[in-house]
Order: C-alpha cells, then structure tokens, then sequence
C-alpha cells in the first residue's frame, strides 16, 4: 500500500500564518502538523509516500527532504491549483498506478496513529474505507449514512439536513477503482473535485465502502482555535524531558519538555508545556498547555494555552492566553520604551486579529 499525504491546499482559515507558510508546517509541540502525519504513515506501515504539493511545496521540501529520515521513500506531486481533494488522486495518477493507497489530509492530527484502521482495510479490501468520528454539529463535515451492518449508504459534503451525526475525517483509503469514479465526477458547487462525490459514485456502482469510527483523539487544525486545542491535548499526553537547563530560581510544576539549549532563569513553569531548543526564557511566568519554539526569548513574559513560533520575542507583557505568534514576531510592553499609558504601536499584517486591554 502506498500513501497519498496532502500539503497543498489555500490554508483560508488559518491566515495571516498561511500568507508565509505552508499551513501543514505549523507546530503542534514544536513538531510541524505535516511530520505528526508522516509518522503515523509510517506507523501504519506505508513507506512508498507521495507528497501533493502547491505554491508553497519549497518548503515542505527543503523540510521533509527524500524522507530517509522519518523512514520513508518520498515523491513530491505539484498540484498546479488546489481543484479538491479528488483533483490530487487525479493528479497522482501515475505515482499511484494501480496500487492501494491511504490518503492522508496534511493538516488533520490523530493522536491514536491509523495503524488499526490500516489492518482493517487490508484484511477486508472494500473499494474504500473512510473514518468517521461522532460530532454534534455535522454540518460543516462530509457525512455519513449507514445501513444496520455498518457499510456506507450514503455521504453528503457539508449537508444543510445531517441524516446522521458521523463525520468524515482526513483519512481514507482507496482501491485503484477509485481513478475510474475520480474520472466520472464534475466539479460541485464550489469548483473542486469532491472525494465524498467519488465515494458516492463508488457507492452507486455498486462497490463496498466501509467506515471505520474513530476512538482517538482527532482535530483538523485549520483554524488557529483548532491548532491551541489540538496543541493542548497533544501537550498533555507528552513525557516530560529535560534536557536544557532550569536555574535553581526557578520552579517547575507538572510535567515540562525543555528542549536542548534552552534557559529557563528566575522564571514559574506550569506545566504541560515545551520549551524549544536555543530558546531563553527569564522572570517569566510560562504554562500551562504551551508552546515556545526555537531561539526564542521571553523576558518579562507571562503566557498560558499559547503558540509561539521560533524566534519569537516577547518582553514584559503578560496575561498573553489563547495565542499564536507567527515566526520571528516581536511583542513589547510600550513600558519598556516610555509611551506606557495611552497608546498601543501595532505593526500587523493582512488578516491578523488583536485584541488588547483598553
Ligand atoms: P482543506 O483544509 O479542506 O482546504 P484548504 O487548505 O484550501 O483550507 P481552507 O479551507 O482554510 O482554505 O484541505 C485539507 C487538506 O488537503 C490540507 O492539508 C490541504 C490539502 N489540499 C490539497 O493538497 N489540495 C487541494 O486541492 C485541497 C482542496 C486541499
């Protein structure tokens, strides 16, 4: 079985952060989305992984590289334009040939790996498996309809009337039957290729589609709530590891990962939270559910359930939650230069959000 894993995309919901960056390279715990997916597909035991691309592919490349070192073999596919998920099985036709492939969304996070799920397909081989999870509001999801013996009846893309309460996630995987329904379908409404549309034309054809719930934990992190969420529950599952080092003005409380290089002087950890690698972090009141990337610098700082990314600098402003701080960003008290009382000096880019104490 090969793996189809999907970085191209317009990444809207997550401006301003994916006006610079491809949206599968932010950080859950430091790690970038796209390398938690690469892992759990070579946990599922695939290693033959082509990788769709778009404008942004130079830097999924220049970070993934050929593979070797997650353990795989890797292909980049360029998708001209992001036409639908069903568009880069098109566009993927000749690395797939007439292979089993498990398509991968590059920007979904299950924290239970999809090894199960892989078994599952292999042993039985419908034409398609997808994964569902029980949601309370399926509206803005591909939904599911089951018969009594737990096959596919039916699936609808972000239906007004949900039929039922199980939601597609960003897993799937596929006979080569499925290039023959890619190849029948039009695009919908919105102009994309649909693969609920193809699993619905396998559907009536008369082909087995099987759905497979889902146990662990799962989020898509398009939207920048959904990444300090996913964040949060990541961190919380995460072994405590010291490697940089935590002067003795310090205190630590649960769990802590400081990453080699980091200094954390004078300064209250609550845990769970990551310190990144270079990064230093003085009088400052950190976690918990946190992350800090690399070559960071925190002085002053007081920040919980937030992101930043590295290099990052934040000097004396505290009460910072529910945040996320783009590469290289700097945030600075108006104490710190002497215009503190009356005005905020904001230099913000398109599509950014802000909200300050008045
Ligand atoms: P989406 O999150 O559905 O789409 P998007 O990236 O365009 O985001 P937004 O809705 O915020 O504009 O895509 C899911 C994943 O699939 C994501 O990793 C991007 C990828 N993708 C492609 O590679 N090609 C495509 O044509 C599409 C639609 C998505």
């Amino acid at each position: 079985m090969k793996a189809l894993v999907l970085a191209g995309g317009t990444g809207t919901r997550l401006r301003p952060f994916s006006y610079s960056m491809p949206k599968q390279l932010i950080p859950i715990a430091n790690r970038p989305v796209l390398l938690h997916c690469l892992d759990n597909v070579k946990d599922a035991g695939v290693t033959e992984v082509g990788v769709i691309v778009g404008d942004r592919g130079d830097e999924i490349r220049a970070l993934v590289g050929d593979g070797a070192d997650l353990g795989l073999r890797i292909t980049y596919i360029h998708q001209e334009c992001p036409l639908g998920l069903a568009h880069t099985v098109a566009v993927a036709a000749d690395f797939l040939g007439d292979d089993d492939f498990l398509m991968y969304l590059g920007d979904n996070m299950l924290l239970g790996g999809v090894r199960e799920q892989a078994e599952r397909f292999r042993s039985r081989r419908p034409a398609a498996q997808v994964v569902t999870v029980q949601v309370p509001d399926p509206r803005a999801f591909g939904v599911v309809e089951l018969d009594g013996y737990g096959r596919v009846t039916r699936l609808v893309e972000k239906p007004a009337q949900p039929r039922s309460d199980l939601a597609l996630i960003g897993v799937y995987f596929f006979t080569a039957a499925v290039h023959e329904a890619v190849a029948a379908i039009e695009p919908s409404a919105r102009g994309e290729l649909e693969i609920t549309d193809a699993l619905q034309w396998l559907l009536e054809q008369g082909h087995a589609v099987d759905a497979e719930r889902y146990r662990g934990y799962w989020k898509d992190t398009g939207r920048f709530e959904d990444v300090l969420e996913c964040n949060r529950e990541y961190l919380d599952g995460l072994p405590p590891r010291v490697q940089g080092t935590v002067d003795a003005d310090s205190t630590v409380q649960g769990p802590v990962v400081i990453e080699p290089g980091a200094q954390v002087v004078r300064s209250q950890l609550i845990g769970p939270l990551i310190v990144g690698a270079g990064s230093v972090v003085t009088d400052s009141r950190i976690g918990p559910h946190t992350s800090v990337g690399r070559d960071c610098l925190l002085a002053g700082a007081g920040m919980e359930y937030s992101i930043t990314l590295d290099g990052v600098s934040v000097r004396g402003v505290r009460g910072i939650h529910g945040s996320l701080i783009g590469r290289s960003a700097s945030v600075a008290s108006a104490e710190l230069d002497g215009t503190a009382g009356t005005r905020h000096r904001l230099v913000i880019g398109d599509h950014t959000s802000v909200e300050v104490a008045a």
